[in-house]
């Protein structure tokens, strides 16, 4: 059988995932084009990676990135254009040596953004615009990141409308985790509404979707897509994966190597709770415009480095040798349930 999840999911929504440029070979590169028909620079793309010193980029992996995608004809989702970490130091240090001032560090962010998204204006159909503001503590509302400490919120308005002027076309994106947990919701939540009411240019909420076996449930996930589709912005699922440890409980106590062992019983969970995610996003296709896979197999997942390094985990939907899981059947096999 020659189909993929790309061609079951033909009618709901294009299927992605998260790449490095060393993946775009061998076993791997045959994986992707069998499986997938979208794209994520896994990191090529971040402001440091790609202007590591102001005004000189570089391009090499990105653009081998994107290459590989319209060589085979795979839709790319930009990721991203302004987020607290990854970006390099330059950024926040004028000539002088001291911080810069607001209006300084705003001309930087649309340089940067401009040249970016100008570079691929045509190829990259949708952009991750901005990234993680909101605070995990619920009785915070921003982070309390570089960006917000020396332009206030308006960083995020600007990025928006800088990004919008480069490329009129491309979809633009706000994109953070834990949106499914109530309290971080109900402030992505008024923070988009904001952004709406004063009409800047976004099309749509980015849920990372690092998920786990216990989290979310049905009941949040759902609250999650009508709530942010509610204002009539669009969803795209950035990152799904499904950590085999809980996140906030056993994981940091763990050791590396302890309890890392991928039980049947695993295997069972993970797959239901896959199945469960999926069945959802068919009921919302309307809204749903990608669901995109953070990295390909468990051969190499940002997991394993976090955070527990050297900890091995298995969240994604093939096996260390790529061949499909449990988990990738309950999420194909859909139409005979
Ligand atoms: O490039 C350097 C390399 O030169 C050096 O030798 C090596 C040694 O540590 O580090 C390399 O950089 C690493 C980079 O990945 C490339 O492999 C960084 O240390 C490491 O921190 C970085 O991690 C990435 C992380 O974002 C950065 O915070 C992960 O690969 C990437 O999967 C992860 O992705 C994020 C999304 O962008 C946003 N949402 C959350 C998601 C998971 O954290």
């Amino acid at each position: 059988d020659n189909r993929g999840l790309k061609d079951f999911y033909r009618s709901y929504f294009p299927i992605g995932v998260a790449v490095a440029p060393r993946n775009l070979a061998g076993d791997e590169a045959q994986l992707i084009k069998k499986q997938f028909n979208s794209i994520t620079a896994e990191n090529a793309m971040k402001m440091g990676p790609i202007q590591p010193r102001e005004g000189q980029f570089y391009w090499k992996d990105a653009d081998s990135i994107v290459n590989f995608a319209v060589r085979n004809g795979i839709k790319i989702r930009g990721h991203n254009l302004c987020w607290h970490e990854q970006t390099p130091n330059w950024m926040f240090i004028g000539k002088d040596g001291k911080q810069v001032t607001k209006e300084v560090l705003l001309q930087r962010l649309k340089d940067h953004i401009t040249t970016v998204v100008n570079r691929y204006k045509g190829k990259i159909y949708a952009w991750d615009v901005v990234n993680e503001t909101i605070d995990d503590d619920p009785s915070k509302y921003f982070r309390d990141s570089k960006w917000y400490q020396i332009c206030g919120q308006d960083f995020i308005m600007k990025a928006f409308e800088y990004a919008h002027s480069a490329d009129p076309d491309a979809k633009l994106y706000y994109n953070d985790y834990n949106t499914e947990r109530p309290e971080k919701r109900e402030r992505i939540y008024k923070l988009l509404k904001n952004l709406k009411d004063k009409g800047v240019p976004i099309d749509g909420v980015g849920l990372q979707a690092h998920w786990s076996l216990q989290e979310p449930t049905e009941t949040e996930l759902r609250a999650a897509i009508e709530r942010y589709s509610s204002m009539g912005l669009k969803i795209q699922f950035t990152e799904v994966d499904m950590s085999i440890y809980p996140w906030e409980k056993n994981s940091r106590n763990r050791k590396p190597g302890e309890a890392d062992e991928f039980t049947p019983e695993l295997a069972q969970k993970q797959a239901a709770q896959y199945a469960m995610v999926f069945k959802i996003f068919r009921e919302y296709k309307n809204v749903i415009t990608n669901v995109t896979f953070w990295n390909i197999s468990d051969r190499h997942t940002w997991l394993d480095e976090y955070p527990v390094m050297g900890r091995k985990n298995y969240p994604l939907l093939f096996d260390t040798h790529l061949q499909p899981k449990k988990a990738y059947w309950e999420v194909i096999n859909f139409k005979n349930k």
